[in-house]
């Protein structure tokens, strides 16, 4: 299983965000969060911010929506240079249509659940997406915890990709750094967010480089 590692540049230099995304040439991707104040109690980027962005790299860019009403708001985001766009369950009135709309413009559909928002509510529409999100914390801010309680589900969540078949990348997000990827990898993890892990090292890069080498001994011992 290929890992990747996608930092997230929340808790990066905002005001230098062209800089920063410079420092994690490594990188598998750009982890851009999408806070609208409703669905999560924060508040930040929104697709102008992305469009500025986008000319200064050639990372992937793979925004995270924590917004209400993504049916709505989702697609501009592609339009705005995003390769992958990922919106909450939670918040999604018509997932399956969104997703599909986001695929046929072009880019990866992902959908993301809350802690506590039970994996089965995928099963019967996995292939639909491009990836799936488990939120390792509660969303809203960087720096927080690693809740082990979500293992579990990264567990069941890798048993329903193997299964359906195909390229799914299985994503965690939150709390993710040397000290708690390797059980995430171990339980079926492959593609990893990290924010304040990565940007709040003075040498950004090899965190990116040790958190892939972490994860990737820890799938081979979970083999
Ligand atoms: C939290 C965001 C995360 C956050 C991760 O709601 O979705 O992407 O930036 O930050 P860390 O890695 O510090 O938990
Ligand atoms: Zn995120």
């Amino acid at each position: 299983m290929t890992v990747r590692i996608t930092p997230s540049i929340l808790n990066a230099n905002l005001a230098n965000l062209a800089g920063e995304v410079g420092r994690i040439p490594s990188a598998d991707g750009v982890h851009i969060d999408v806070m609208d104040g409703h669905f999560v109690p924060n508040l930040v980027m929104g697709a102008p911010f992305v469009a500025s962005l986008r000319p200064a790299t050639d990372l992937m860019f793979d925004v995270h929506l924590m917004i209400e009403d993504p049916d709505r708001w989702a697609p501009q985001y592609v339009e705005a240079g995003a390769q992958s766009v990922t919106f909450h369950l939670e918040a999604a009135t018509a997932p399956i249509k969104l997703a599909r709309e986001l695929r046929s413009m072009g880019a990866r559909a992902a959908v993301a659940l809350r802690p506590a928002t039970p994996v089965e509510q995928l099963a019967d529409i996995l292939t639909e997406f491009d990836q799936i999100l488990l939120m390792t914390v509660e969303p809203g801010f960087g720096g927080q915890q690693f809740l082990d309680p979500v293992l579990a589900k990264i567990r069941k969540a890798r048993k329903l990709i193997d299964a359906a078949g195909g390229d799914i990348w299985l994503q965690i997000d939150g709390g993710v750094s040397v000290g708690t990827i390797e059980r995430a990898a171990e339980a079926g993890a492959d593609t990893f967010v990290a924010g304040s892990a990565v940007y709040r090292s003075s040498d950004p890069d090899t965190v990116v480089t040790s958190l892939r080498d972490l994860a990737g001994a820890a799938q081979v011992r979970a083999r």
